[in-house]
């Protein structure tokens, strides 16, 4: 038997219901804040996530569906959302364009990543981009929008925020966190010791206890911010006191990908495990310039949805529509014609066997109709029908031009 490859999974009945009743919260509550729907290709060329993410990221050193077409292309399957959407953005010249442009998505994802609880290799985001807003109210915005989400699903979170500096601020940052992790190179764990060479901020969220306990007396960005970036940071948290959105500072989230500065967050949970962000964004005012648009701040975020699968509780399925059948064989096209007209307007299940009274009934409960519609020999000699309302468990006998 083929089964699917490891770290996908398939959406089946409750679990299809559960990621829509998630998508359709998250979409109206982003249509609410100006976002509009944009859809990108799945595989794109390799250097846009080389370019973006970053080479030295463990997403693209590591983690890439990444192979050569039968035309010779580089091509890799989409790890993340906002790498293709700046590219759509540049791609139809939006970058030229005075106006503001929001964008939301949702879609696969794909990371060659060790599949355990919580972490897979095809996953969905829900994802939002605001381009050309460099106010930092629009960070705060954002995390309220994502609060508002949470809060419509009914999901607790933590929310932890740092900012990452600018490019005036985060390189002479970066040299002085150098300069303190070579002293304590011999003492850090072997990946720790490639980051000093190759990205040496992600060494401060290295998972090895030893590290960081060694990273407490780290110099911290959050202290050596140029005057912008502090002012801007202090107004978030500002902000987010004034909304009552409870949050934590925390200098040692730089996040994963290698496009951010200024404001940096995650929203995590402490009931799926250790697999614990919901979600995760910030800024990335230096990305569609590096991807050869024009100069666009830019700030969003993405949700993953399986693992708000795992905390959402759906609300209990109201009864709904017809559940229609026939207790003899010569009723039940009669039974085919009522469904499809009165499909026009209502959900209808159609049973096609005639079946005695009961068993109708046990289907009639495992579709959750409001209303049981059956015929049988008395009902098509007089051409009407049998109803029960299955809520006021109310029962009668229509005739058909009555339905
Ligand atoms: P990210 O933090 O890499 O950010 O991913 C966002 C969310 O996707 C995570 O918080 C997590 O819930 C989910 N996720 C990530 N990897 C997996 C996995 N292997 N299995 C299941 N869920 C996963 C981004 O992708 C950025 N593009 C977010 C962003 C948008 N920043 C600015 N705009």
């Amino acid at each position: 038997m083929i089964k699917p490859l490891r770290g996908m999974k398939d959406l089946t009945f409750e679990e299809a219901a559960r990621f829509n009743y998630i998508i359709d919260i998250a979409a109206a509550i982003a249509k609410r804040y100006g976002y509009g729907y944009i859809e990108t290709p799945i595989l794109e060329e390799t250097a846009l996530f080389k370019r973006s993410v970053g080479d030295s990221s463990d997403i693209v050193s590591k983690e890439m569906y990444q192979f050569e077409d039968k035309g010779g292309n580089d091509v890799c399957m989409r790890p993340e959302g906002t790498a293709g959407v700046v590219r759509a953005f540049i791609s139809a010249k939006l970058d030229r364009q005075p106006v503001k442009q929001k964008f939301y998505y949702y879609g696969p994802m794909f990371r060659y990543e060790r599949p355990q609880k919580g972490r897979l290799r095809e996953f969905h985001q829900f994802g939002c981009e605001s381009f050309g807003e460099a106010s930092v109210y629009e960070d705060f915005t954002i995390i309220t929008m994502i609060a508002q989400i949470f809060e419509a699903l009914g999901i607790g979170f933590n929310l932890k925020i740092n900012s990452l500096g600018c490019p005036e601020c985060m390189p002479p940052y970066r040299n002085n966190l150098v300069h303190f992790l070579k002293e304590i190179k011999e003492e850090l764990c072997e990946d720790c010791n490639r980051r000093i060479g190759t990205n040496p901020i992600r060494v401060l969220d290295c998972k090895n206890e030893t590290c960081q306990s060694l990273l407490k007396h780290s110099p911290k960005l959050i202290d050596n911010l140029c005057d912008t970036c502090d002012t801007d940071f202090r107004k978030l948290t500002s902000l987010l006191d004034d909304a009552n959105i409870a949050y934590e500072v925390d200098t040692n989230l730089v996040r994963g990908l290698d496009y951010y500065n200024k404001t940096a967050f995650e929203f995590v949970s402490n009931e799926i495990g250790a697999q614990s962000a919901i979600a995760g964004g910030g800024r990335y005012d230096k990305l569609v310039e590096y991807l050869d648009g024009k100069p666009t701040p830019a700030v969003g975020f993405a949700i993953g949805i399986e693992r708000i699968m795992e905390l959402v509780n759906m609300p209990e399925n109201t009864k709904e529509g017809y559940y229609m059948g026939a207790m003899v064989p010569e009723a039940v096209e009669k039974v085919i014609a009522i469904a499809n007209a009165k499909r026009k307007s209502n959900k209808v299940t159609v049973e096609y066997a005639s079946k005695g009274f009961k068993s109708h009934m046990k289907g009639v409960d495992k579709s959750n109709a409001r209303y049981a519609l059956l015929i049988g020999e008395d009902e098509l000699a007089n051409g009407t029908v049998w109803i029960k309302d299955m809520e006021s468990k109310e029962e009668m006998t229509v005739t058909i031009d009555d339905l």
